[in-house]
């Protein structure tokens, strides 16, 4: 069995070094270019909630779930993760005009991810998760969880709809709550 000279062996271990020293580093940059120039950061609100009472009292029972319509215009969404669905499965919202999501869950950690948007956020039973967001055209967005949540984990998901403003106003303005769901 043939050998490699020391020196050669040396010298291919530091140039690895040296490539993963690099990788590191990048990525660091990266981190810190992110968070600082881009403001990409986990979502940080830290709001506590019972999460054995959701269902019984509180910003949480059913009929507040749902799109709710402020005056100016803009709206919040209260959403329920749970093994293995969201409540409400469809989720109507207007274009263009502020939202915000209040997400919570009664049992295990879920996943809010909105696809082809930045909305991405774990919901761990205790806490509210919220999330500000704005959608700039009418569309379906899929909602999968996106978080390991037991054997149903991959049939949970709901969808966002997202519908022009006026349109909005037309078929919900009158109502306290919308739904797509049912
Ligand atoms: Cu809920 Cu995965």
């Amino acid at each position: 069995m043939s050998t490699l000279p020391h020196q050669v062996i040396e010298g291919s271990e530091r140039r690895w070094a040296y490539v993963v020293a690099g990788v590191v580093g990048f990525m660091f940059a990266v981190i810190i270019f992110s968070s600082l120039h881009l403001v990409a950061q986990p979502p940080s609100n830290v709001e506590t909630i019972d999460a054995t009472r959701l269902h019984l009292a509180g910003e949480f029972v059913e009929e507040n779930l749902g799109t709710e319509g402020l005056p100016d215009g803009s709206v919040i969404v209260r959403v329920i993760a749970q093994q293995y669905s969201f409540v409400p499965a469809c989720i109507v919202v207007p274009a263009n005009a502020p939202v915000v999501f209040r997400v919570t869950s009664p049992d295990v950690v879920h996943g809010f991810l909105i696809t082809d948007t930045n909305v991405n956020s774990m919901v761990v039973p205790g806490f509210i998760a919220e999330v500000r967001t704005r959608f700039n055209k009418p569309r379906d967005h899929l909602m999968p969880c996106h978080e390991y949540c037991s054997v149903g984990h991959e049939g949970m998901w709901a969808h966002v709809r997202v519908v022009d403003r006026q349109e909005y106003t037309k078929s919900y303005g009158n109502q306290q709550r919308a739904s797509c769901a049912g």
